[in-house]
């Protein structure tokens, strides 16, 4: 029987995370697209240890005949990778996107039709240590929209080391997490510091602000959010311990680019089209802006 063709394209944290999982499954052909070089994966996952060669690929040299592209790159990333969605997504094949943000088949229509786009939202903290191993922190967890594209794509994993979720309401399901991830992550990180923070009460109300500001875009953009869910985040936050901190803290203390469009930045766009200020978000969109732009890598 042929194989299955999957390939991964962004090979950093998630999509080695994605391809630890899916070198398990002997009915694929796995390829790997990334940008710069990569010769292996290694990453320790809940499971155990892996490392193995990977022949990845720099520029889409022939036809890959894909069935699933998994795209694991970060939002900022889509305006550089048109190259590959042109060689690499075929009339046959069926692309999974896993990022943060909303909105995430938008990149992709002028690719393939939005029946074929499947958008993943992970919950999945993975980093890369000094050593070069990406550290995978707890079992990876996906959730989709209910559909048969994620009943089909979640079949080329194994369910006891990969949660899948789907669900009715996807849209409220990522406004939810882009609420929680955008306010904590421009606290920590414009102010280079973890959860401690959070001991000091003017950062608390400065995070409810941050809240209600987001959840005011997410209701008027259609997400079915309780009121409630603000101290639902509140009793979240106290339970986090002092050292957590958060991707965009982690992202500017490594001197990476901060994803900014998938976090407030999304937010102040969408207010901006539904005629909402958003002047909390908006500043916090400024300054980490001007963090990014001392920042020579992408
Ligand atoms: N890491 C986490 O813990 C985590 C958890 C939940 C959600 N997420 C989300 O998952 C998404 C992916 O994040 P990540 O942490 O995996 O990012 P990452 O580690 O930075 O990986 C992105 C990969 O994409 C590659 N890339 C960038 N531009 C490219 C291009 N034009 N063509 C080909 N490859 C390109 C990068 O190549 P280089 O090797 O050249 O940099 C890198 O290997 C983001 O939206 C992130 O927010 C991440």
């Amino acid at each position: 029987m042929k194989k299955s063709s999957v390939g991964v394209l962004g090979v950093g944290a998630i999509g080695s995370v994605i391809s630890s999982q899916l070198i398990e499954n002997l009915g694929l052909e796995l390829s790997h697209f990334n940008r710069s070089k990569k010769e292996e994966i290694k990453i320790n996952t809940p499971f155990g240890e892996k490392a193995y060669p990977i022949d990845c690929q720099l520029v889409a040299t022939k036809i890959y005949d894909l069935d699933w592209l998994v795209i694991c790159l970060k939002e900022h990333h889509f305006k550089s990778a048109k190259n590959w969605f042109e060689n690499l997504i075929t009339s046959k094949t069926k692309v999974a996107v896993i990022r943060n943000g909303l909105n995430l088949k938008a990149p992709l229509l002028p690719f393939l039709d939005a029946s074929q786009i499947l958008e993943c939202m992970i919950d999945c903290p993975t980093q890369l240590d000094k050593k070069g191993v990406y550290q995978q922190f707890s079992k990876a967890k996906i959730t989709t929209p209910k559909s048969e594209l994620a009943s089909e794509f979640s079949i080329l994993f194994n369910k006891e080391k990969i949660e899948f979720h789907q669900v009715a309401d996807f849209k409220t399901a990522s406004w939810k997490k882009l609420i929680e991830s955008a306010s904590l992550g421009a606290i920590t990180c414009l102010n280079l510091n973890t959860c401690e923070i959070f001991s000091q009460p003017r950062f608390v109300n400065e995070y409810l602000a941050l809240i209600d500001e987001a959840m005011k875009i997410a209701l008027a953009d259609g997400a079915k959010i309780h009121k409630n869910y603000t101290n639902e985040l509140l009793r979240k936050l106290k339970s986090y311990p002092p050292e957590k901190g958060s991707s965009m803290l982690s992202d500017r203390l490594a001197g990476k680019p901060i994803e900014i469009g998938a976090k407030s930045g999304i937010i102040v766009k969408i207010g901006k089209r539904l005629g909402i200020e958003t002047p909390l978000h908006s500043k916090a969109v400024g300054q980490l802006i001007e963090i990014n732009s001392k920042n020579k890598a992408t």
